[in-house]
């Protein structure tokens, strides 16, 4: 598959996108944002690959949506655009995505790595939600994931008075897993998810599918679709072989079933 607006790469068992329209920023339009989806779809449904990684350059994951491309629509157009609800495809990755950060996370950029399950970032990472400066808000989920993350104060500091996070900060906030040198944040972002490639594919999903329930329903309702994941996965090969190596004292040999 050739892609306009991104570059795909595989590491061993982790899938690898770069945003590439260093032009403009990485600055995010339809084509891009359909690609990274298709992208993320296809490393999905490869079994040979067990999380993912998106990244940008050292300069900008993404300085966020394409204002240029934008500023002319009418607000029915913008209800008809597929931009948005690229986002709602980014979500229903139920593999691990890890963002890696440098330079602007912007506008959309922000809202993108908030929808990955961790961000890896560079030093210079600066995340922002600027949208206030032109006349809008948030529009790809990030009132709603990035109160969640930093909490309302940060929040409102953020979308309201185009507050900008640093690296050291976001991580403060727990926006931010992990802060490393520039010239290493790539290879940190691959090595975690390389680590986390190698275990328990289905436990890795449903973990992954319960942690993101606790944002979305109540206690009771969440730890009740826990305790059901919990269960289902007695029903996997891999649960049997897990709990056997560790009786065996052996290492686990994962199958994905
Ligand atoms: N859209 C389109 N083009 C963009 C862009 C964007 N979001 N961000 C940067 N670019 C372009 C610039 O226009 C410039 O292009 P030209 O060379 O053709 O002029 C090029 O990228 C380099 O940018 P700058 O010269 O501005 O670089 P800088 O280092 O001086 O500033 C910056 C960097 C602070 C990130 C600045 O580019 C900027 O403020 N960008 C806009 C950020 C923004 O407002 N993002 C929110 C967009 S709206 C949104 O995302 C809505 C949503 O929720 C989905």
């Amino acid at each position: 598959m050739t892609y306009k607006t991104i570059l795909v790469e595989t590491h061993k068992q982790v899938g690898l996108i770069r945003l590439n329209r260093p032009k403009v920023l990485n600055a995010l339009n339809d084509t891009l944002l359909k690609e990274l989806a298709g992208a993320l779809e296809a490393f999905d449904a490869d079994d040979a690959v067990g999380a993912i990684v998106i990244t940008g350059n050292e300069k900008a994951f993404a300085a966020g949506a394409d204002i240029k491309e934008m500023a002319d629509a009418s607000a029915v157009e913008m209800h008809k655009s597929d931009f948005i609800p690229s986002f709602d495809r980014i979500r229903g990755i139920k593999k691990p995505v890890i963002a890696a950060v440098s330079g602007w996370a912007l506008g959309g950029g922000s809202e993108l790595a908030l929808s990955c399950d961790m961000i890896v970032a560079s030093e210079t990472a600066k995340f922002g939600q600027p949208e206030i400066n032109i006349g809008v808000i948030p529009g790809a989920g990030g009132t709603q994931r990035l109160a969640k993350a930093v909490g309302k104060a940060i929040a409102m500091e953020m979308i309201l008075n185009n507050r900008t996070l640093s690296a050291d900060e976001g991580q403060t906030y727990g926006l931010v897993n992990r802060v490393v040198p520039v010239e290493n944040y790539l290879n940190e972002a691959l090595a975690l998810a390389a680590e986390i490639a190698t275990r328990a594919p289905l436990a890795i999903q449903f973990g992954k599918e319960a942690v993101n329930q606790a944002f979305e329903t109540s206690l009771t309702e969440g730890l009740a679709d826990e305790r059901r994941a919990f269960n289902f996965l007695f029903a996997t090969e891999d649960q049997k072989e897990g709990m056997a190596a560790f009786v065996e004292k052996r290492d686990p040999r994962w199958k994905g079933r």
